[in-house]
């Protein structure tokens, strides 16, 4: 946030604007002071690499590689999962992980490799380390994925945190995917992008990076196998990517690169190769399955910044009512808080919550809350005096709290890195649930701190707990918000432990994915905001956070009628479906924008509730899986080339691919298929892929084409669940997975897995059981026979 976009801020929160900029002032003021006093000066630096190998030492699952400046230590984990450390690094202490460490894989070993390198063999990738110190991961077959170059660091001779550098060559054909939330993908072009959650400061589009969640994760897809990277170190740093080049017929391929340089913490890393599939499930097997949202939450939400009173916020439910438009969930924002103090509630303007939260929750729609992590630094603040009571706030080096400026004002940080800090701030979301808020919206939380100057955070010599380790911001800022996700998870796990809680983040880091969801954050108006908001859940599904969407709408100004419309039939095919925008920005109900417009919207509502058997099966394959419910074109068929630089379509689970229009006045679009028949589920057309097609894509609805054999569970006429099978190709088969809904508690209902064929001329479905098959156990329907 700059100046003017601070001053446009603090107008619109109503404070008075120059005594904030004031107090914004010397808040940077004081971070800089702090910084200068708080960290140690970087000094002169002495370059190290790890010299040439001189012993090795096998141990479980691999063994330690000992050279003349360092050592390498590689593991192979029971899930298939490789993990190397240098200079003594092992996999824990981590944030990214979802529990202990796997353990060693006793089937791998370490051998001696040519010229003077060792090798370590395990089922799904070889490891093989040069006398020097380069490390290539190949997949069985021998085929090189990636080759590390040997490492560097720079070392403060006064002593002090190592920067370092890896460079990393990748094949000529290789993808770039990843790196968290990123609003120019999903497919990461050459260029740079830091590795430091921030705000923005104001509404963002593709040029913007970085966003709010970055991760040191990377997905690099190529012909031989995808490989997945994860960097275990949250300090601040940048990756460099540079697509490779074939050489068209010369031999002469060009490597891709990527350069990763850290500021410091371990240099550590992950590396899972196989599959797409079978690469995000070892990822999620890591760092945990993602939590399963309840199943309201895969409906429709409604937010808006600026719903100030009780009596507004039951306006915008009945213009949902009385138009019969299906209405899940309603978020308030900062509004509804006294003097924007979180944990508190504006008595005069919500005199009655509890009320409206009964009434609404009757109507079977949930109130979810906004919960910023700043606590207004004031005497009469009873969630500051209980924090202060905790010696909860973040201190800077010399002891005292660090005072930032945030919507309340004066404001102070818990340090969620301290488990006694995680359960304080976790209680206080009882007083959320007696106000009746079913769910919650963390902001605000990388963290941002309003600020005229330079960073819009903590200063970064502020200290934190680390979980015992003690360190400072360096550290600890990429990590914040993913500690207080957990903090607010398992906070209303204990208090409402028979329900799944509904959390969902701004900020985050790898990992945080166990605790919820995220939102594609203050992404702009306009058509490249509608393309940046698909590339953030795209990009982010293959980060293994799979729950996610964007603002529709976008979050500022106001979208054109055509916009928002083709805003609102993506996201109805989104997992988080949600209309939101800024307080000075225009508004989001489906019916402001015409009578066409909300026959559409209409039209995108009743498919989604239609579809939520489907969404519901999506969130528990996710959580079984780490498949993400939205999946790119190449999931199944990463070797093909053309799926591999699509990034305008997506698949939706196995069944459904779904081809947003995101171009103003398209009304066709092409489509690129992968292998195999697709109806199109307006007109019953068949395609045949791989190919390239144009579709119809009328203002009424965006283009969905169903695989053939693909059996999606859909909810029928009667409210029950249904099995909508599209016929499959003429001598196949087909079949797909059904969940049925167990409730918003723990339980794990079985997955049914469902099998379609020709019997005759009937496509039948059968249900696969250990005794073989049977009949489902739902209604079917046979859709596309026609086609067929
Ligand atoms: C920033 C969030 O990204 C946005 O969604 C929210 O409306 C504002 N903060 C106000 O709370």
């Amino acid at each position: 946030m700059d100046g003017r976009d601070l001053v446009r801020s603090v107008k619109a929160v109503g404070s008075a604007g120059v005594s904030q900029r004031l107090r914004t002032v010397r808040a940077a003021w004081r971070r800089r002071r702090a910084d200068a006093a708080g960290l140690p000066s970087r000094g002169a630096e002495r370059a190290r690499v790890p010299g040439q190998v001189q012993e090795v030492e096998p141990r479980l699952g691999g063994g330690i590689v000992r050279f003349g400046r360092s050592e390498l230590r590689i593991v192979v984990a029971v899930n298939g999962a490789v993990f190397w450390g240098w200079d003594g690094a092992g996999p824990e202490p981590s944030y990214a992980l979802g529990g202990r460490c796997p353990e060693a894989d006793p089937r791998a070993v370490l051998e001696p490799d040519k010229d003077g390198g060792w090798r370590v063999v395990a089922e799904r990738a070889t490891v093989v380390v040069s006398r020097h110190g380069a490390v290539e991961v190949r997949t069985p077959g021998g085929v090189t994925l990636r080759r590390d170059l040997p490492p560097r660091w720079w070392e403060p001779v006064g002593g002090g945190e190592a920067r370092w550098m890896q460079r990393s060559e990748v094949a000529a054909d290789a993808r770039f995917f990843g790196l968290g939330g990123r609003a120019a993908g999903p497919r990461l072009r050459d260029g740079t992008y830091r590795l430091w959650n921030t705000d923005p400061g104001g509404a963002f589009g593709p040029g913007d990076d970085p966003l709010y969640i970055t991760m040191p994760v990377q997905l690099v897809v190529a012909d031989a196998a995808a490989h997945l990277v994860f960097h275990d170190t949250s300090w601040d740093g940048s990756v460099t990517l540079r697509e490779g080049e074939e050489g068209a017929g010369s031999g002469h391929d060009r490597a891709g690169t990527s350069e990763l340089r850290m500021d410091g913490g371990p240099l550590r890393c992950w590396v899972m190769v196989g599959t797409p599939a079978r690469v995000l499930h070892a990822w999620t097997s890591l760092t945990g399955a993602p939590a399963l949202p309840p199943a309201w939450a895969l409906g429709h939400h409604h937010a808006k910044w600026g719903f100030d009173t009780e009596q507004e916020v039951r306006r915008i439910v009945s213009g949902y009512q009385e138009r019969g438009l299906p209405l899940d969930a309603v978020h308030l924002d900062i509004d509804h808080y006294d003097a924007h103090q979180v944990f508190t509630v504006d008595h005069e303007r919500f005199p009655k919550l509890p009320q409206l939260a009964e009434d609404l929750r009757r109507d079977g729609i949930r109130l979810v809350s906004i919960v910023d992590p700043a606590v207004k630094a004031a005497p009469g603040n009873a969630v500051y005096a209980s924090g202060a009571d905790e010696d909860a706030f973040v201190r800077d080096a010399s002891g005292r709290v660090v005072q930032g400026v945030v919507w309340p004002g004066e404001a102070v940080f818990p340090d969620f890195t301290h488990p006694r800090v995680r359960r304080w701030w976790g209680s206080l979301y009882a007083e959320r649930l007696s106000q009746g808020f079913s769910g919650f919206w963390h902001d605000m939380n990388e963290p941002t701190s309003f600020n005229a100057f330079g960073e819009t955070t903590l200063p970064r010599s502020a200290r934190h707990f680390l979980d015992g380790r003690a360190g400072d911001h360096r550290e600890a800022h990429n990590v914040y918000a993913l500690c207080m996700a957990r903090a607010g998870y398992e906070g209303v796990r204990e208090l409402e432990p028979e329900k799944r809680p509904f959390v969902f983040s701004r900020s985050g880091w790898a990992g945080m994915q166990r605790y919820g969801g995220t939102w594609s954050g203050d992404v702009t108006t306009g058509w490249p905001g509608l393309r940046a908001s698909l590339s953030l859940v795209m990009g982010l599904g293959l980060c293994g956070v799979p729950y996610s969407g964007p603002d529709v709408g976008g979050f500022d100004g106001s979208p054109s009628p055509e916009l928002y419309l083709r805003w609102f039939q993506l996201a109805s095919y989104l997992p988080l479906f949600r209309t939101h925008s800024s307080l000075r920005a225009g508004r989001r109900e489906p019916w402001e924008f015409g009578a066409d417009v909300l026959e559409h919207a209409r039209m995108a509502l009743a498919e989604r509730r239609r579809l939520l058997p489907y969404f519901m099966t999506l969130a528990h394959v996710a959580r079984r899986t780490g498949a993400p419910y939205v999946r790119p074109l190449w999931w199944s068929a990463p070797e093909d080339r053309a799926l591999r630089d699509c990034e305008d379509a997506f698949l939706l689970g196995e069944g459904l691919l779904v081809a947003p229009v995101l171009d103003p006045g398209a009304r066709r679009r092409a489509v690129q298929l992968p292998r195999g028949q697709w109806y199109d589920t307006a007109t019953g057309q068949v395609y045949e892929g791989p190919a390239q097609v144009l579709v119809d894509a009328p203002l009424s609805r965006i283009p969905v084409l169903a695989r053939a054999g693909a059996v999606i569970p859909v909810r029928g006429d009667d409210g029950g669940l249904q099995l909508e099978v599209w016929a499959p190709a003429r001598g196949r088969t087909g079949g797909g997975l059904v969940v049925p809904d167990a409730g918003d508690g723990w339980e794990e209902p079985e997955i049914e897995r469902c099998v379609a064929r020709w019997q005759g001329r009937r496509v039948v479905v059968e249900r696969e059981g250990e005794d073989g098959a049977s009949k489902p156990l739902h209604p079917v329907r046979v859709r596309g026979l026609e086609g067929a």
